[in-house]
């Protein structure tokens, strides 16, 4: 193989790998699994909305396309969804104005601002993401997880949808 490709590829399933040990492979959400959080959130339209673990940013252009007053954010270690997600935006430079997809480590990183915080990972992630959006969040975001509740939180609301996995939704921690 040449080296160029070897490094393409190794960089491709090493950061996927990457990803899979911090807290999820990468399985994108069901258009339909999006549509019933995004139907069912009762947010602000200039809220500050985060994917942490985004992949190809499909739950981020969601929401940009329901609420273009909205600030969508999305972060994966990820290269090869990151970069479908990218490409996405680079189509839609102007209805996608207000989507940005980072390459990074959440749990390193600041999101403070958030209104709402998405997310789809293991159950083992989670006693590390838990101190992670307590040492982060504001009292008021919302926070939607999917398939698994946190543990040991109650949930403000769960949405349910026909043959979906449900979303958890908290707010504060
Ligand atoms: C189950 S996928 C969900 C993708 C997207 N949120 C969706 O629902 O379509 C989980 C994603 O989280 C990413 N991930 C896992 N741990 C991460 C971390 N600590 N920082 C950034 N991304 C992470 C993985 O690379 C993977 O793409």
């Amino acid at each position: 193989m040449h080296p160029i490709v070897f490094a393409i590829f190794f960089v491709i399933v090493g950061t996927m790998a990457w990803g899979s040990l911090l807290a999820a492979p990468w399985v994108p959400t069901l258009s339909a699994q999006r549509k019933l959080l995004v139907d069912n959130l009762d947010i602000d339209s200039a809220a500050t909305i985060y994917d942490l673990g985004c992949g190809s940013g499909s739950i981020i252009f969601e929401f940009a396309d329901r609420y273009p007053d909205a600030k969508c954010i999305g972060y994966d270690v990820a290269l090869f969804p990151l970069f479908i997600g990218l490409i996405v935006k680079l189509r839609h430079p102007i209805k996608y104005k207000n989507v940005s997809l980072r390459f990074g480590n959440f749990f390193t990183k600041h999101f403070s601002d958030a209104d709402v915080v998405v997310a789809f990972l293991m159950q083992k992630a989670y006693p590390k993401f838990i101190a992670t959006l307590k040492r982060e969040l504001k009292s008021t975001a919302l926070i939607a997880i999917e398939a698994w509740p946190l543990p040991g939180i109650e949930p403000m609301k769960t949405i349910k949808g026909e043959k979906l996995v449900p979303w958890y939704i908290y707010r504060g921690l």
